[in-house]
């Protein structure tokens, strides 16, 4: 059977759903304003602020923030723009789109980033930009870069779509070339459905990006350059703002520092279960069960019958109120498809209503899902 890992899963909670339902009611879905809409502004202003840069200029999708991005500085046909041998199509595609051509440099082994020492031999008189790309959010290190790019005056534009969050020597990536793009494709840190960024310090860059976005609309409405419309919609924003803010969950992913065994591609879930009974099984037979051993020395009881209902997906700060709630049992309760021996005895006696945080786990060995809960109250 094929396995298939997801690269990201999106979490959502109420927050996105209540906003996206105030925006449909409001029938505001879009603005051809020159700043943009209400939410699109916020939102720019918000990532601005966190990323420490003078402006965020939102777009339709991170292959919009490159191309327009590219436009900006005026790159065109006859030009060359260096870009690594290894990245997502859009890089390159985003280069061809303006009439240059892409110059592959090979990557480096040991981060898969362009590797820095082979670019000098690929800049010719033609080279009018360079895209760095912070592959899987690995940054690469523009100061290095700059060293090269600067005595060749030739600007940096950074795709940043997969490394929001990143930062190379305390200084975040995005922020760090000429220009930075990011992308809110699902399958990246945070998501708008689709949607992307370009952030930059340069007053000059900002006014051309605000202007190619809007049909190359200038302030008084009249066209005074090529543009597209390549504007975000009200609702990508607001929920691109409401991610924005859960941005340090997300990259702080890693439940390992609460939970031990926990897996990345994990996510939590708040759920009701309930059973027909339990079985009760000794760590041999347990370790027989997971040949890497449960780690669990004691008795466990397995569930039978195990139904799960009302199953939604938390995010970190409202499990971790959970946890440090009076009502929650300790973090002890983790088990696989099992509860340990005295919640599976308190379970026995109240075969009742129970609220779990469960959460799925790629069991690698057999290739199985495996459920792991914790149980934080029971409804008696
Ligand atoms: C490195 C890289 N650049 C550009 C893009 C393009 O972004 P989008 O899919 O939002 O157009 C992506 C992602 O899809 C990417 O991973």
């Amino acid at each position: 059977m094929p396995k298939k890992i997801s690269v990201n899963e999106p979490i959502f909670d109420d927050s996105e759903v209540n906003i996206a339902q105030t925006i449909l009611d409001s029938g505001l879905l879009s603005s051809s304003n020159m700043y943009g809409g209400k939410y699109v502004k916020t939102f720019e202003k918000q990532l601005s602020k966190l990323l420490d840069c003078k402006y965020a200029v939102a777009v339709n999708s991170g292959t919009s923030a490159l191309y327009a991005s590219l436009l900006s500085l005026g790159i065109k046909s006859g030009d060359e723009v260096i870009v690594p041998s290894f990245s997502f199509t859009a890089t390159a595609s985003a280069v061809i789109a303006t009439g240059a051509t892409p110059v592959f440099v090979d990557i480096s082994s040991s981060n898969y980033n362009i590797d820095i020492s082979l670019i000098k031999s690929h800049i010719s008189k033609n080279t009018k930009a360079i895209i760095p790309v912070h592959l899987y959010g690995h940054p690469v290190d523009i100061e290095q870069l700059s060293e090269i790019t600067s005595s060749n005056n030739i600007p940096i534009i950074e795709d940043g779509a997969q490394s929001l969050g990143s930062s190379i020597d305390g200084k975040k990536c995005g922020t760090l070339g000429d220009l930075g793009c990011t992308s809110l494709y699902p399958t990246k840190i945070i998501t708008s459905g689709e949607g992307g960024v370009i952030t930059t310090n340069d007053d000059e860059l900002y006014n051309q990006l605000l202007m190619i976005r809007n049909h190359g609309l200038d302030k008084s409405g009249q066209t005074i350059r090529f543009g597209l419309n390549l504007r975000m919609p009200e609702l990508e924003a607001a929920l691109a703002s409401i991610q924005l803010s859960k941005l340090d969950d997300f990259v702080n992913f890693s439940y390992n520092k609460i939970f031990r065994n926990f897996s990345r591609n994990s996510f939590f879930y708040d759920a009701k279960i309930s059973f027909s009974g339990l079985n009760k099984v000794f760590s041999d037979e347990i370790n027989k069960l997971y040949p890497f051993g449960s780690g669990n020395p004691e008795p466990v009881f397995l569930f039978e019958n195990l139904k799960i209902s009302k199953v939604k997906v938390l995010d970190k700060k409202h499990i971790t109120n959970l946890f440090t709630s009076k009502n929650g049992f300790s973090i002890q309760a983790i088990s696989f498809n099992s509860i340990n021996e005295s919640i599976g005895k308190y379970l026995l006696n109240y075969k009742k209503e129970i609220n779990v945080i469960g959460y799925l786990n790629n069991n690698f060995w057999n290739n199985k899902k495996i459920l792991q809960l914790v149980v934080r109250d029971i409804i008696i």
